[in-house]
């Protein structure tokens, strides 16, 4: 069931996302050659707890995975697309890092991602991270009342395709709120006119996640949660929480 939110409530939704927004300003800052993705999750953590907020991921068992997870953030490197656990392995010149957080405020909900390199990325990887971060932004300017899901989905595609690049088959965004994960379901492609009717107080998270190799298959990690690219072949990450509005789509967690 898609429940939507008063402005009041995408205000407090607001200040979730706020401190997602500082706590992931705060892991790129932090994050260079010789520093490890568990440093990082303890830099995303504290952000956290001096807000007063506290860790959406940590803990959390949703149906997918047999174990709950155990950080702060994901933090996905070079061929890991998504649910990275942060590990020990010190970051590397040009690894591809991304980094996603979520914290609740008031029994609110924020859910954002973004992906950088350490140090100066390999011209493939920037070309990588520029698309998806534009897909991203596409997905959000067509996120406007009285469009369908189907042009949220088919603006960020149609980036993916144009581009050449593989998409992460059946993961895509979500609705958010109260929880982390509502519905409706948000698709990396689909079709433009399809779907759910977007209307004011709508709050969906919209991740693209796009892969160098082209392919849109996966495989877990024996871990149990990191999905990494089947080819090894690198992958981005980035994701906004939107609130649709009657002005159009409102960025929840900018900084
Ligand atoms: N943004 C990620 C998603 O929506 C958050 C995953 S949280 C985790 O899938 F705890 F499940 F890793
Ligand atoms: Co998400």
């Amino acid at each position: 069931m898609v429940e939507l939110k008063t402005p009041s409530q995408i205000t407090a939704m607001r200040e979730a996302g706020r401190v997602v927004a500082q706590a992931l300003a705060a892991v790129r800052a932090h994050a260079a050659v010789g520093v490890s993705p568990r440093e990082l999750d303890d830099v995303a953590g504290k952000v956290i707890a001096d807000a007063g907020a506290t860790p959406a991921f940590l803990n959390y068992l949703p149906g997918f995975a047999k174990t709950p997870y155990p950080a702060v953030t994901c933090i996905s490197v070079n061929d890991a697309i998504v649910h990275g656990i942060p590990g020990e392995d010190p970051l590397a010149e040009g690894d591809l890092v991304s980094v996603d957080c979520g914290a609740f405020v008031d029994g609110w909900c924020g859910d954002s991602a973004v992906t950088f390199a350490v140090g100066e990325p390999a011209p493939a990887d920037a070309a990588l991270m520029e698309a998806t971060e534009r897909a991203l932004h596409a997905g959000i300017a067509a996120a406007v009342p009285g469009a369908k899901m189907g042009d949220v989905s088919a603006a960020i595609g149609e980036v993916c395709r144009a581009g050449r690049f593989g998409l992460l088959a059946g993961y895509g965004g979500h609705g958010i709120g109260r929880r982390m994960h509502e519905d409706p379901h948000v698709p990396n492609e689909g079709r433009a006119g399809r779907g759910l009717r977007l209307r004011p107080g709508l709050a969906i998270a919209i991740e693209p996640m796009f892969n160098i190799g082209g392919r849109d298959d996966s495989r877990l990690d024996a871990d149990g949660w990191t999905i990494r690219t089947v080819d090894g072949t690198r992958a981005a990450h980035f994701e906004h929480t939107i609130a649709i509005t009657e002005d159009g789509p409102r960025i929840l967690t900018a900084l």
